[in-house]
This record gives C-alpha cells, sequence and structure tokens, in this order.
C-alpha cells in the first residue's frame, strides 16, 4: 500500500513559522515520523512539498494511479483552491486534510475549506501530531476496504 503525503505553500518553512500556531518541529522531522509510523503499519510513503498550486496537481497527476490514499496539508490553498479541488476530486483516492492549527479557531478566511466535503476526515489543531493521526485513520480505512 503507498500513501502519498502532500504539503502545500509555506510548509516548508516549518520551525520558522508561527510557533503558537504551528508548533516547532520542521517539515523534515514531522515526515521522519511519518516515516517510522508508516514503517510500523507496513506502508509505502511518498512525499512531496510544493509552493505551486499547478505543481502539486501535476505530482497528483502522475502518481495517483500508484497510490492507495493520500494524506493533505494545502496550506492557503485549501481556503481557495479550485483547481486543487477539482484535482483531488478527479482522481478519486480517499484523502484526509491535514491542518497543525485549528483553522476553525482563527480568522474567518481561514474557516472554509474547499476540500473538506471530499475528504475521510479533517485533522485539525494537533500540530505534526496530525499526520500520524491521519496516517494511522487512513490505513484503517484502506485495510477496511480491502487494501493490503
Ligand atoms: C494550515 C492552515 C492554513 O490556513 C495556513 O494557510 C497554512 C497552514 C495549517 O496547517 O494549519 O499555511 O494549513
Amino acid at each position: 500500500m503507498k500513501v502519498l503525503v502532500i504539503n502545500g505553500p509555506n510548509l516548508n518553512m516549518l520551525g520558522k513559522r508561527d510557533a503558537d500556531q504551528y508548533g516547532v518541529e520542521t517539515l523534515d522531522q514531522i515526515s521522519h515520523r511519518i516515516s517510522a509510523k508508516a514503517a510500523e503499519l507496513d506502508v509505502n510513503v511518498e512525499f512531496f512539498q510544493s509552493n505551486h498550486e499547478g505543481s502539486i496537481i501535476d505530482f497528483l497527476q502522475s502518481n495517483f494511479e500508484n497510490a492507495s490514499g493520500i494524506l493533505i496539508n494545502p496550506g492557503a490553498l485549501t481556503h481557495y483552491g479550485i483547481s486543487l479541488r477539482d484535482c483531488l476530486s478527479d482522481v478519486k483516492i480517499p484523502f484526509i486534510e491535514i491542518h497543525l492549527s485549528d483553522i476553525h479557531e482563527r480568522e474567518e478566511f481561514r474557516r472554509h475549506s474547499m476540500i473538506s466535503d471530499l475528504c475521510l476526515a479533517q485533522i485539525k489543531g494537533h500540530r505534526g501530531d496530525g499526520y500520524i493521526m491521519g496516517l494511522e485513520r487512513l490505513v484503517d480505512h484502506l485495510r477496511e476496504q480491502g487494501q493490503t
């Protein structure tokens, strides 16, 4: 089983961003934790980060056929990324939406997600732990569907 782990704009800056919202871990540190959990669960993970919506779409279109599920933190694209939404809808792979911060407890413009109606679950406000929770939830779901 292969899971794509996708991070959108500015998430490469974790560790330097507002620690109250996003915690102190870097994206590399979070990715190492995801890899360790994936090994424990016997799942392959492939990581991708970009600051560009089109690059994320290119990556999804090139890789979805070899993947069973997706963990995605689209960063600010969450709130306005219609092309990303269309792509996630087109590829028809179960995905979990992750946010380090609690987007419902912040500015009004962060409360709306363009993708939350398509996702299996939205996990928010757990900092880096949210990715681990998301991976466990996604893998449980995929195994229930009979994927190995
Ligand atoms: C974020 C929340 C978004 O509103 C913000 O633009 C981000 C990160 C989060 O992980 O909490 O860049 O997706």
